[in-house]
Protein backbone atom coordinates (compact mmCIF):
# COMPACT_ATOMS: atom_id res chain seq x y z
CA UNK A 1 0.00 0.00 0.00
CA UNK A 2 1.93 3.90 -0.79
CA UNK A 3 1.76 5.96 1.88
CA UNK A 4 -0.69 8.49 2.60
CA UNK A 5 0.42 12.06 0.74
CA UNK A 6 0.01 15.14 3.43
CA UNK A 7 0.17 19.08 2.88
CA UNK A 8 2.84 20.77 4.62
CA UNK A 9 4.19 24.46 3.86
CA UNK A 10 3.24 24.30 0.37
CA UNK A 11 4.54 20.26 -0.33
CA UNK A 12 2.71 17.10 -0.66
CA UNK A 13 5.07 14.41 0.78
CA UNK A 14 3.93 10.74 2.64
CA UNK A 15 3.16 11.03 6.24
CA UNK A 16 6.75 9.80 7.33
CA UNK A 17 8.67 12.72 5.60
CA UNK A 18 6.78 14.96 6.45
CA UNK A 19 8.89 16.80 9.37
CA UNK A 20 9.08 19.95 11.61
CA UNK A 21 11.24 21.78 13.77
CA UNK A 22 11.13 21.57 17.66
CA UNK A 23 11.50 24.94 17.62
CA UNK A 24 7.72 25.00 15.99
CA UNK A 25 5.66 26.66 18.45
CA UNK A 26 3.08 24.29 17.57
CA UNK A 27 5.21 21.91 19.26
CA UNK A 28 6.50 23.73 22.22
CA UNK A 29 3.62 26.03 23.50
CA UNK A 30 0.08 25.03 21.14
CA UNK A 31 0.90 27.89 19.81
CA UNK A 32 -1.60 26.99 17.05
CA UNK A 33 -5.50 26.25 15.30
CA UNK A 34 -7.45 23.68 13.37
CA UNK A 35 -10.25 22.49 11.87
CA UNK A 36 -11.51 19.06 11.39
CA UNK A 37 -13.58 19.20 7.48
CA UNK A 38 -15.47 16.07 6.84
CA UNK A 39 -16.20 15.04 3.38
CA UNK A 40 -18.41 12.86 1.66
CA UNK A 41 -18.23 11.18 -1.39
CA UNK A 42 -15.11 13.44 -2.33
CA UNK A 43 -16.93 16.72 -0.97
CA UNK A 44 -15.62 19.03 1.21
CA UNK A 45 -19.07 19.66 3.70
CA UNK A 46 -19.65 22.70 4.80
CA UNK A 47 -16.40 24.12 3.74
CA UNK A 48 -17.19 27.69 3.95
CA UNK A 49 -18.30 27.58 7.56
CA UNK A 50 -15.07 25.71 8.49
CA UNK A 51 -12.96 28.18 7.21
CA UNK A 52 -14.89 30.76 8.69
CA UNK A 53 -14.55 29.36 12.13
CA UNK A 54 -11.16 29.24 11.00
CA UNK A 55 -10.25 32.83 10.37
CA UNK A 56 -11.98 33.31 13.73
CA UNK A 57 -9.44 31.42 15.48
CA UNK A 58 -6.57 32.69 13.59
CA UNK A 59 -7.86 36.39 14.05
CA UNK A 60 -8.73 35.17 17.99
CA UNK A 61 -4.50 34.24 18.13
CA UNK A 62 -3.49 37.25 16.33
CA UNK A 63 -2.38 35.41 13.38
CA UNK A 64 -3.74 36.08 9.51
CA UNK A 65 -5.62 33.57 7.32
CA UNK A 66 -2.67 32.77 4.52
CA UNK A 67 -5.10 31.57 2.00
CA UNK A 68 -8.59 32.55 0.34
CA UNK A 69 -11.31 29.95 -0.11
CA UNK A 70 -10.33 29.13 -3.71
CA UNK A 71 -6.37 28.45 -2.63
CA UNK A 72 -7.80 26.23 0.25
CA UNK A 73 -9.82 24.55 -1.98
CA UNK A 74 -6.88 23.89 -4.20
CA UNK A 75 -4.71 22.16 -1.19
CA UNK A 76 -7.09 20.20 -0.05
CA UNK A 77 -8.49 18.60 -2.48
CA UNK A 78 -5.57 16.56 -4.12
CA UNK A 79 -5.53 14.94 -0.25
CA UNK A 80 -8.93 13.57 0.05
CA UNK A 81 -8.86 9.87 -0.39
CA UNK A 82 -10.66 6.90 -2.01
CA UNK A 83 -14.01 6.27 0.46
CA UNK A 84 -17.21 7.36 1.30
CA UNK A 85 -16.56 9.46 4.19
CA UNK A 86 -13.19 11.16 5.76
CA UNK A 87 -12.18 14.42 6.97
CA UNK A 88 -9.55 16.55 6.59
CA UNK A 89 -7.13 17.68 9.54
CA UNK A 90 -5.75 20.94 9.23
CA UNK A 91 -3.29 22.87 11.25
CA UNK A 92 -2.05 26.21 11.20
CA UNK A 93 0.53 27.35 13.76
CA UNK A 94 2.44 30.64 14.91
CA UNK A 95 5.57 28.89 13.09
CA UNK A 96 9.12 28.17 14.32
CA UNK A 97 10.77 30.84 16.13
CA UNK A 98 14.92 31.46 16.64
CA UNK A 99 14.49 30.40 20.34
CA UNK A 100 11.63 29.56 22.85
CA UNK A 101 10.41 32.32 24.38
CA UNK A 102 6.53 32.51 25.35
CA UNK A 103 5.93 36.21 23.64
CA UNK A 104 5.18 35.99 20.27
CA UNK A 105 8.35 36.55 17.57
CA UNK A 106 8.69 39.48 15.68
CA UNK A 107 9.27 37.57 12.69
CA UNK A 108 7.93 34.02 11.85
CA UNK A 109 6.08 31.90 9.11
CA UNK A 110 3.19 30.49 9.83
CA UNK A 111 3.27 26.24 9.50
CA UNK A 112 0.53 24.50 7.77
CA UNK A 113 -0.06 21.22 7.81
CA UNK A 114 -3.06 19.01 6.42
CA UNK A 115 -4.00 15.41 6.16
CA UNK A 116 -6.86 13.23 5.06
CA UNK A 117 -8.39 10.03 7.65
CA UNK A 118 -11.06 7.81 7.08
CA UNK A 119 -13.84 8.44 9.17
CA UNK A 120 -14.59 5.17 10.93
CA UNK A 121 -18.15 3.44 11.20
CA UNK A 122 -19.47 4.24 13.58
CA UNK A 123 -22.24 2.23 15.81
CA UNK A 124 -24.30 5.06 15.85
CA UNK A 125 -28.05 3.16 16.03
CA UNK A 126 -27.48 1.67 19.39
CA UNK A 127 -26.44 4.79 21.40
CA UNK A 128 -23.83 5.48 23.83
CA UNK A 129 -22.49 5.93 27.26
CA UNK A 130 -21.39 9.23 28.44
CA UNK A 131 -20.37 10.42 32.01
CA UNK A 132 -20.69 14.56 33.39
CA UNK A 133 -17.45 15.65 34.35
CA UNK A 134 -16.15 19.08 36.04
CA UNK A 135 -15.08 21.35 32.87
CA UNK A 136 -11.88 21.98 34.03
CA UNK A 137 -10.93 23.95 30.55
CA UNK A 138 -10.00 27.97 29.86
CA UNK A 139 -11.75 30.40 29.14
CA UNK A 140 -11.08 30.43 25.54
CA UNK A 141 -13.21 27.39 24.21
CA UNK A 142 -14.42 29.22 20.88
CA UNK A 143 -10.76 29.13 19.53
CA UNK A 144 -10.55 25.70 17.67
CA UNK A 145 -6.65 25.72 19.43
CA UNK A 146 -4.47 22.94 19.25
CA UNK A 147 -4.07 23.30 23.11
CA UNK A 148 -6.06 20.47 24.31
CA UNK A 149 -4.63 19.04 27.46
CA UNK A 150 -8.28 19.72 29.42
CA UNK A 151 -9.83 18.18 26.58
CA UNK A 152 -7.92 14.97 26.32
CA UNK A 153 -7.86 13.99 29.63
CA UNK A 154 -10.84 14.64 30.13
CA UNK A 155 -12.23 12.39 27.05
CA UNK A 156 -9.62 9.74 28.36
CA UNK A 157 -11.23 9.89 32.09
CA UNK A 158 -14.62 9.19 29.91
CA UNK A 159 -13.08 6.14 28.18
CA UNK A 160 -11.53 5.32 31.29
CA UNK A 161 -15.12 4.97 33.10
CA UNK A 162 -16.06 2.54 30.22
CA UNK A 163 -17.87 6.10 28.26
CA UNK A 164 -17.67 7.38 24.65
CA UNK A 165 -17.23 10.86 26.27
CA UNK A 166 -17.72 13.33 28.78
CA UNK A 167 -20.17 15.99 29.07
CA UNK A 168 -18.65 18.91 30.61
CA UNK A 169 -20.33 20.89 33.70
CA UNK A 170 -19.58 24.41 34.07
CA UNK A 171 -20.77 26.43 37.45
CA UNK A 172 -23.93 24.10 37.32
CA UNK A 173 -24.50 23.81 33.98
CA UNK A 174 -23.82 21.55 30.63
CA UNK A 175 -21.09 23.90 28.05
CA UNK A 176 -20.12 20.53 25.92
CA UNK A 177 -18.55 17.33 25.31
CA UNK A 178 -14.65 16.56 25.30
CA UNK A 179 -14.81 17.08 21.77
CA UNK A 180 -18.56 17.50 20.51
CA UNK A 181 -21.27 19.65 20.84
CA UNK A 182 -24.44 19.01 23.32
CA UNK A 183 -28.53 19.01 22.75
CA UNK A 184 -30.96 17.21 24.45
CA UNK A 185 -35.09 16.95 24.00
CA UNK A 186 -36.39 18.52 26.97
CA UNK A 187 -40.57 18.33 27.02
CA UNK A 188 -40.15 17.72 23.35
CA UNK A 189 -38.25 20.45 22.47
CA UNK A 190 -34.76 20.48 21.50
CA UNK A 191 -32.16 22.39 23.38
CA UNK A 192 -28.30 23.50 22.71
CA UNK A 193 -26.90 25.62 24.94
CA UNK A 194 -25.91 28.98 23.19
CA UNK A 195 -22.64 30.44 21.72
CA UNK A 196 -20.56 31.86 24.47
CA UNK A 197 -16.19 31.53 25.23
CA UNK A 198 -17.44 28.55 27.19
CA UNK A 199 -18.26 26.22 23.86
CA UNK A 200 -16.81 25.98 20.45
CA UNK A 201 -19.52 27.10 17.59
CA UNK A 202 -19.70 23.23 16.05
CA UNK A 203 -20.45 22.91 12.58
CA UNK A 204 -22.39 20.22 12.97
CA UNK A 205 -23.89 21.43 15.84
CA UNK A 206 -25.27 24.80 13.13
CA UNK A 207 -26.41 22.33 10.40
CA UNK A 208 -28.70 20.95 13.00
CA UNK A 209 -30.26 24.33 14.71
CA UNK A 210 -30.46 24.76 10.60
CA UNK A 211 -32.15 21.58 9.92
CA UNK A 212 -34.36 21.96 13.03
CA UNK A 213 -35.92 25.46 11.50
CA UNK A 214 -36.32 24.27 8.26
CA UNK A 215 -38.33 21.42 9.20
CA UNK A 216 -40.59 22.79 11.99
CA UNK A 217 -38.82 21.13 14.97
CA UNK A 218 -38.94 23.17 18.18
CA UNK A 219 -35.93 24.52 19.24
CA UNK A 220 -33.85 26.43 22.01
CA UNK A 221 -30.60 27.73 22.60
CA UNK A 222 -30.71 27.64 26.05
CA UNK A 223 -28.81 27.13 28.96
CA UNK A 224 -28.66 23.45 30.53
CA UNK A 225 -28.43 22.45 34.30
CA UNK A 226 -27.30 19.31 35.34
CA UNK A 227 -30.42 18.51 36.71
CA UNK A 228 -32.71 19.00 33.14
CA UNK A 229 -30.03 17.24 31.40
CA UNK A 230 -30.16 14.41 33.99
CA UNK A 231 -33.95 14.72 33.32
CA UNK A 232 -33.63 15.01 29.47
CA UNK A 233 -35.67 11.97 27.46
CA UNK A 234 -32.61 12.22 24.79
CA UNK A 235 -29.42 13.59 24.86
CA UNK A 236 -27.20 13.69 21.39
CA UNK A 237 -22.93 14.67 21.21
CA UNK A 238 -22.56 16.36 17.87
CA UNK A 239 -19.41 16.81 15.69
CA UNK A 240 -17.48 16.24 12.07
CA UNK A 241 -16.25 12.80 12.36
CA UNK A 242 -18.98 11.31 15.02
CA UNK A 243 -22.19 12.87 13.32
CA UNK A 244 -25.11 12.96 15.97
CA UNK A 245 -23.98 10.39 18.25
CA UNK A 246 -27.59 9.33 20.76
CA UNK A 247 -26.29 9.18 24.24
CA UNK A 248 -28.40 6.20 26.37
CA UNK A 249 -26.82 6.22 29.67
CA UNK A 250 -25.47 9.16 31.77
CA UNK A 251 -23.50 8.53 34.79
CA UNK A 252 -24.60 4.87 34.36
CA UNK A 253 -28.14 5.85 34.69
CA UNK A 254 -30.45 5.61 31.38
CA UNK A 255 -31.43 8.89 29.63
CA UNK A 256 -35.43 8.90 28.57
CA UNK A 257 -36.36 5.03 28.58
CA UNK A 258 -32.83 4.11 27.68
CA UNK A 259 -33.25 3.45 24.06
CA UNK A 260 -32.48 5.72 20.76
CA UNK A 261 -34.80 8.59 20.77
CA UNK A 262 -37.11 9.46 18.36
CA UNK A 263 -36.21 13.19 17.97
CA UNK A 264 -33.12 11.62 17.26
CA UNK A 265 -33.93 9.26 14.64
CA UNK A 266 -35.90 11.82 12.68
CA UNK A 267 -32.88 14.33 12.89
CA UNK A 268 -30.30 11.56 11.64
CA UNK A 269 -32.54 11.07 9.02
CA UNK A 270 -32.66 14.94 7.95
CA UNK A 271 -29.08 15.11 8.26
CA UNK A 272 -28.77 12.38 6.26
CA UNK A 273 -30.30 13.74 3.31
CA UNK A 274 -28.85 16.89 3.86
CA UNK A 275 -25.36 15.05 3.07
CA UNK A 276 -26.64 13.57 0.10
CA UNK A 277 -27.83 16.58 -1.28
CA UNK A 278 -24.60 18.59 -0.58
CA UNK A 279 -21.92 15.91 -1.54
N1 LIG B 1 -13.85 18.32 17.50
N2 LIG B 1 -16.62 21.01 20.78
C1 LIG B 1 -15.36 20.59 20.84
C2 LIG B 1 -14.56 20.86 22.06
C3 LIG B 1 -14.81 19.88 19.74
O1 LIG B 1 -13.52 19.47 19.79
C4 LIG B 1 -15.61 19.62 18.60
C5 LIG B 1 -15.10 18.88 17.41
C6 LIG B 1 -16.93 20.09 18.59
C7 LIG B 1 -17.84 19.89 17.40
O2 LIG B 1 -17.50 20.77 16.35
P1 LIG B 1 -17.78 20.38 14.82
O3 LIG B 1 -19.22 20.03 14.73
O4 LIG B 1 -17.45 21.60 14.06
O5 LIG B 1 -16.90 19.19 14.49
C8 LIG B 1 -17.40 20.80 19.69
C9 LIG B 1 -13.19 17.74 16.36
C10 LIG B 1 -14.00 16.78 15.58
C11 LIG B 1 -11.82 17.21 16.79
O6 LIG B 1 -11.21 17.87 17.62
O7 LIG B 1 -11.36 16.18 16.28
Amino acid sequence: MTEKKVYLNGEYLPLSEAKISVLDRGFLFGDGVYEVIPAYSGRLFCLEAHLQRLSNSLNAIRLSVPFDTAQWLDILQPLLIEGDAQYIYLQITRGVAGKRDHAFPEQCEATVFAMCSAIAPFEHQQGVKAITLDDVRWQLCNIKATTLLGNILLRQQAIDSGCVEAILIKDGYATEGAASNVFAVIDNVLVTPPLSNEILPGITRDVIIDLAQTNGLSLREQAISLETLQSASEIWLTSSTREILPVITLDNKPVGNGQVGEVWQTMQQFFQDYKRVVS
